[in-house]
């Protein structure tokens, strides 16, 4: 059976309560399946509470950050850095569109990002509007989100997502996972997963809805 990922990217949202609140009522009910592999991404101020949280309650469900620095530690005042995050989380997401465009991130920044996330055990997901922005070398797991598609209602359909997927697969290794993001819900995802080459799903605003995300979960693995 294929790895099914379901990443909530909470964005710049939610405070430690409202976090925590979260944690409490979906780690619970997601289901337990061996290929099911659900991941929260808080912002960095809520990782070390939202991670002790999931430990205390042994959740199945893994931490995430959004970004972390191209540099090591060090002088670099603001960064945060992969040697350090590593004790909080397992996966980063890098090279999200928002990034790209309100900090302008280049190809080269998150191809350095990507270095240092692998090189601190964490796994990158990277983000690409399309097959032609570039994976970066070492990353095996890719997010195919269309800037059209995020926080519009109007996803990709299934049969495109497949299509962008299978082309990533060939360009680089067929051993990547892609999953897709943009407008994803508990409505669409079932139909987005079913497709040969899609992993999963990244979920930015139907995330913060702890009830709607439990629904992802449980339709996914139905
Ligand atoms: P929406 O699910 O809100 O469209 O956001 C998608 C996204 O950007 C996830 O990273």
């Amino acid at each position: 059976m294929k790895d099914i990922w379901i990443i909530a990217n909470w964005k710049s949202n939610k405070n430690i309560s409202e976090a925590l609140d979260w944690i409490s009522q979906v780690g619970p009910k997601i289901p337990k399946q061996d290929n099911l592999k659900v991941v929260v991404c808080p912002t960095f101020s809520a990782l070390s509470e939202v991670k002790k949280a999931i430990t205390v309650g042994n959740f199945p469900l893994l931490v995430g950050a959004q970004d972390l620095s191209p540099f090591g530690i060090g002088a670099y005042t603001g960064e945060e850095p992969a040697e350090l995050l590593n004790q909080l989380i397992t996966l980063t997401i890098l090279g999200h569109s928002e990034r790209r465009q309100n900090f302008r991130e280049s190809d080269e920044t998150i191809a350095k990002k990507t270095q240092q996330a692998l090189g601190n055990n964490i796994t990158p997901l990277v983000c690409v509007q399309n097959e032609e922005i570039p994976v970066p070398e070492g990353c095996k797991l890719v997010a195919y989100e269309p800037i059209w598609a995020i926080g519009t209602g109007n996803p990709d359909t299934p049969e495109n997502a497949n299509v962008v997927a299978e082309k990533i697969k060939q360009q680089y290794s067929a051993s990547i996972e892609v999953v897709y993001g943009g407008s994803v819900h508990s409505g669409n995802v079932k139909d987005l997963v079913m497709q040969e080459n899609i992993n999963g799903v990244l979920v930015g605003s139907a995330s913060l809805d702890a009830e709607e995300f439990i629904k992802i979960c449980q339709v996914v693995s139905e």
